[in-house]
C-alpha cells in the first residue's frame, strides 16, 4: 500500500517538477548548395544523421534550416566541408533563445496589452498557455454580450487524445443574416506558437477593432469561425516539456508519442508521400486518414458547415510562404490563378507595413509534395475554394522560437494580409 501510494506521489511529484529538455549548444545551420548535385549530397547527409529539417529546400532556392545536435555538429560540419556546401549559423545556441523566449514572457506577462487600451488582462507579447487561451476566448465572449454589432459564440468541436477541449470561436454580426464564412486555424504543429498567437490577435481584432478599421467590412462580408489551437496537448507539452514537439501526444507504444496531423487529413492520404509509417517518426501520418481525434474535429466541423464556406486558412511557421494546394501531387488544381492572384493581394497587403516578404506558389512546387494536410482536405474533400496553408515569420534567424518582439509586428502585418485578401473575394460565385 505504502509502496503504492509513494510512487504514485512521486510519479505525480515528478509530473510536475520535471524540468523542460535543454538545448544547450544545439545549433541550426542554413546550408546552400552551389548545385543539385550537392543539394543531393546534403540530403543524403540528412537521412544518414537523422537531422531535423527545420525549413526544406524550396524549388529555385535550395538553401535549407537544419537542426543539428551537440554530439553530431562535428561529423555534420566535417561532411559539409567536403561536400562543398555553403555553411552559415542561424541559431549558435538554441538555449539561449528558449531562456530569452521565457525571461521575456515573464517580463511582460503583466503589461496589458491593447493599442485601444480595451482588452485587459490579456496580450499580444507573449505566447500564452492552454488555459489562457481559453479564458481569453471566453472573455471575448462576454464582452461581445454588451456590443451592439458583433456577436461571439464559442463551441468545442471535439477533444485532444490527452482530453483538453479543441475550441472554434464564432465571430459574426449576430443580425441573423448568414454570410459567407471563413475558418482560420492555428496550432496544428505543437512548435509554431507563433500560430496560435497570430489567430488570437486576429480574433482580438475582429471583436475590439482594429487600426485600419477593416473590421466592421470584414464581419459585413463574412461570418467567421476561428480555433486558435487545433493541438491542445502537443502545445502544452512544448511550453512544458519540449519545446521542438511537432505533434499531437497520442500514445503509439513502442516508448513513441504522437501523429502529425497535417498528415492526417483524408484527401489523397498517403505516408509515402512526405510523411511516414514509423510511429516515432515527427512526420508519422497516422494508422489512417483522420485517425486522430484532433483532425477528426476539425473534418466534423468543417463538414456540418460547409455549404457557405468560402475559406480556409490554416496558420503554421516558419518560412514566409502563402501556399495553395495541392501538396499531394505537383499538378495544380483547375482555378489556382484565382487563389494565386487572391494570395497576390494578401502578401501585398502584408508587406507594406514592414516590407515582409511572402512567397506565393502551390505548396509541392514552392516547397516539398506532403499528402495529408489539411488545405488539401478543405479543398479536395471540403469543396472549401479558397484554401491556404500560410507559413508566418521568420525566414531562419530564430525559426520556431521567434521572439516575442515580433509577435506584434508579425500579426499586425498577417492581419493586414488578412483582411485585404478577404476583401478582395468575390462573393457572387
Ligand atoms: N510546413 C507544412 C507541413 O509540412 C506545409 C504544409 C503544406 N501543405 C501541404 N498539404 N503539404 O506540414
Ligand atoms: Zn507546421
Amino acid at each position: 500500500m505504502w509502496s503504492t501510494l509513494s510512487s504514485v506521489v512521486l510519479l505525480f511529484y515528478g509530473y510536475v517538477t520535471a524540468d523542460p529538455a535543454r538545448f544547450d549548444g544545439h545549433k541550426v545551420l542554413q546550408i546552400l548548395p552551389n548545385s543539385l548535385q550537392e543539394l543531393e549530397q546534403v540530403l543524403a547527409l540528412h537521412d544518414v544523421y537523422d537531422l531535423d529539417m527545420w525549413r526544406h529546400p524550396r524549388k529555385g532556392n535550395h538553401s535549407m534550416d537544419v537542426y543539428v545536435e551537440p554530439e553530431k555538429l562535428e561529423p555534420v560540419l566535417g561532411a559539409l566541408k567536403d561536400i562543398g556546401a555553403h555553411v552559415k549559423i542561424w541559431i549558435d545556441d538554441l538555449q539561449k533563445l528558449v531562456d530569452e523566449e521565457q525571461s521575456s514572457m515573464k517580463r511582460s506577462f503583466h503589461l496589458p496589452y491593447t493599442s485601444q487600451g480595451r482588452n485587459q488582462g490579456f496580450n499580444h507579447y507573449v505566447y500564452h498557455r492552454y488555459s489562457a487561451i481559453n479564458q481569453y476566448l471566453q472573455d471575448v465572449v462576454t464582452a461581445t454580450a454588451s456590443m451592439p454589432t458583433v456577436n461571439a459564440s464559442l463551441t468545442t468541436i471535439g477533444f485532444s487524445a490527452e482530453g483538453r477541449d479543441i475550441k472554434v470561436i464564432k465571430i459574426s454580426r449576430g443580425d441573423g443574416v448568414s454570410r459567407p464564412s471563413v475558418f482560420i486555424d492555428g496550432g496544428i504543429h505543437a512548435r509554431e506558437w507563433i500560430a496560435p498567437a497570430t489567430v488570437l490577435y486576429f480574433i482580438g481584432q475582429m471583436v475590439y477593432g482594429d487600426e485600419f478599421d477593416l473590421s466592421p467590412q470584414l464581419l459585413d462580408k463574412f461570418d467567421w469561425f476561428f480555433a486558435p489551437l487545433l493541438n491542445p496537448d502537443g502545445y502544452e507539452y512544448s511550453h512544458a516539456t519540449y519545446r521542438l514537439w511537432r505533434k499531437n501526444r497520442v500514445e503509439q507504444g513502442r516508448n513513441c508519442y504522437g501523429t502529425d496531423l497535417n498528415r492526417n487529413f483524408g484527401y489523397q492520404w498517403n505516408p509515402a508521400v512526405g510523411g511516414s509509417t514509423n510511429v516515432c517518426s515527427d512526420v508519422y501520418s497516422g494508422s489512417q486518414a483522420f485517425s486522430e481525434k484532433e483532425s477528426q474535429a476539425v473534418e466534423t466541423f468543417i463538414m456540418d458547415n460547409r455549404q457557405n464556406m468560402m475559406a480556409y486558412l490554416t496558420y503554421h511557421s516558419y518560412g514566409q510562404m502563402w501556399l495553395y494546394p495541392w501538396g499531394y501531387t505537383s499538378s495544380l488544381p483547375a482555378d489556382w490563378q484565382e487563389l494565386d492572384s487572391a494570395a497576390k493581394v494578401g502578401t501585398a497587403a502584408l508587406a507594406q507595413l514592414y516590407g515582409t516578404n511572402y512567397v506565393v506558389g502551390s505548396s509541392t512546387n514552392v516547397l516539398y509534395s506532403a499528402a495529408g494536410g489539411s488545405d488539401d482536405w478543405a479543398k479536395g474533400g471540403a469543396g472549401v475554394k479558397y484554401s491556404y496553408t500560410i507559413e508566418l515569420r521568420d525566414t531562419g534567424a530564430h525559426g520556431f522560437v521567434l521572439p516575442t518582439n515580433q509577435i506584434e509586428p508579425n500579426c499586425r502585418e498577417s492581419w493586414r494580409g488578412l483582411a485585404e485578401f478577404a476583401l478582395s473575394l468575390n462573393t457572387n460565385k
